[in-house]
């Protein structure tokens, strides 16, 4: 028979530890008062940028002053280095808001990333050669190229910058300080290319100039992928710092490289598992706002919660595995996988911790806490994203409406991401946030580069 339920019982079996939960949920909760207060800082920190190139967030003028209004034409070369894909392809340029490409993903290995520059880029260069023969084109052909440099670069000229420092677990030898399209150009007359590189561009200036080759009112991109970042259009006058001429348009597009934000100290509420995170990564105390948000990063953050609650056996009974000591071994599409669990038994997660990281005999309770563990991390990038959507919108005025323009995995794969945004931007400007459009943009980056490239 049914059982009364027995209001001093401590814990049903099937639900995880109460103190456990409150404990997690205090942690990784951020509250609307949090959200609001963060907005003014960041509005703030956009301020201190624009004044100087000291600041934690670089705001890097991209030399790009004009979006381009759909009726470019031209078929362009563009190479997309992203985290973990290298991508080639030719674009076509229609007129009226047409693009047409033709393109080829290449893996960059870990080995890539952490040898050499010369070795990085001398791998484009094949990538190229390798590119051009599949679509018959000859090797010593000259075409406009763009080149999407999805790292902070100090900007000299629309195809010409400086890497600042590498972020996203890249630390290839000889790239950083030196001008990245001298680099590639370099590599392609090592290998007998003719090409001329003609545009340089953040993935996130891409992302926003190809969304306003078919959107007009797009002001903003936005990645939010293995890294992070957004570049926004700005009004020349509001840069103190810009020394150049000053562009016809009044408008300047500026790469914000917002992933930096919390690298001066206490500002960002982190947990001793962001904290743990952050001392073991390939670039410490850098890029910690990117560090809670990005697709490289969520699965290291949910992978120490996970160590912890087993080291005091509040998880797995205490038992845990080897494959989850491994940094980096538990990837956020595993987050996702979890989160879409809407089985009774939670079997989805159960095959999740068996397969991947060789944890067995899982209770129900477990596979909840592991649930709300993803839950958690989840909506605080989401909710920390919405603070910076909502930063740029505020700075440029355009609260009354606007696209925004988002690509990348966490936003395209990962359940509820846009949603939690659009929850928390509702809590931060109020019915405002119904006049902003969030728009999966895809492959922008380096259509957004090409059209740079045709338009230079
Ligand atoms: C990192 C890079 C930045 C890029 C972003 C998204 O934050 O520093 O340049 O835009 O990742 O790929």
């Amino acid at each position: 028979g049914h059982t009364d339920h027995n209001k001093d019982s401590l814990q049903d079996p099937n639900q995880p530890n109460q103190e456990t939960l409150a404990r997690l949920e205090r942690d990784f909760t951020l509250t609307t008062a949090q959200l609001q207060s963060l907005v003014k800082v960041f509005v703030n920190d956009m301020k201190r940028g624009l004044r100087s190139d000291t600041s934690v967030f670089k705001m890097i003028p991209s030399h790009v002053t004009s979006r381009p209004n759909g009726t470019e034409t031209g078929t362009v070369l563009a190479l997309d280095l992203g985290g973990s894909n290298f991508r080639v392809c030719e674009v076509n340029l229609e007129g009226k808001g047409v693009v047409r490409t033709r393109q080829r993903k290449f893996v960059v290995s870990d080995d890539l990333k952490t040898g050499t520059g010369e070795e990085l880029f001398d791998f484009f260069a094949d990538c190229v050669i390798a590119f051009l023969a599949e679509i018959k084109l000859p090797k010593d052909v000259n075409m406009k190229l763009g080149f999407t440099f999805s790292f902070p670069v100090q900007q000299l000229a629309i195809n010409k910058g400086i890497a600042i420092q590498w972020t996203k677990g890249f630390t290839a030898s000889g790239v950083e300080g030196k001008d990245v399209v001298g680099l590639l150009q370099d590599a392609f007359h090592r290998k007998g290319l003719k090409i001329e590189v003609s545009a340089l561009a953040n993935d996130t200036v891409g992302t926003l100039i190809a969304h306003a080759y078919v959107d007009a009112s797009t002001y903003v991109g936005v990645i939010l992928g293995t890294g992070t970042n957004a570049a926004y259009v700005e009004r020349v006058d509001q840069i103190p710092k810009w020394k150049g001429a000053a562009p016809s348009s009044g408008e300047m597009v500026i790469n914000m490289e917002w992933g930096a934000w919390g690298s001066e100290g206490v500002l960002l509420p982190t947990t001793s598992y962001d904290k743990q995170l952050d001392r073991a990564s390939a670039n410490p105390r850098a890029q910690i706002y990117e560090k809670m948000i990005s697709g490289l990063y969520l699965g290291e953050i949910t992978r120490y919660v996970l160590v912890d609650l087993i080291s005091t056996g509040e998880l797995f009974r205490g038992r845990g595995s080897a494959a989850l000591a491994k940094p980096y071994n538990f990837d956020t599409a595993n987050m996702s996988r979890i989160e879409r669990d809407h089985t009774i038994e939670l079997s989805d997660t159960r095959s999740v911790l068996e397969e991947l990281s060789g944890i067995q005999h899982t209770s129900l309770a477990d596979r909840r806490l592991v649930k709300r563990v993803c839950e958690l991390i989840g909506t605080r990038a989401a909710r920390l994203s919405a603070v910076g959507i909502a930063g740029v919108i505020t700075k440029i005025n355009r609260l009354d409406g606007c696209t925004v323009a988002v690509d990348g995995s966490v936003f395209e794969y990962y359940p509820h991401f846009a949603n939690r945004i659009r929850d928390a931007l509702r809590e931060v400007v109020g019915v405002n946030a119904e006049s902003i459009v969030l728009a999966q943009a895809r492959d922008g980056s380096g259509q957004g580069a090409a059209l740079i490239a045709a338009i230079n």
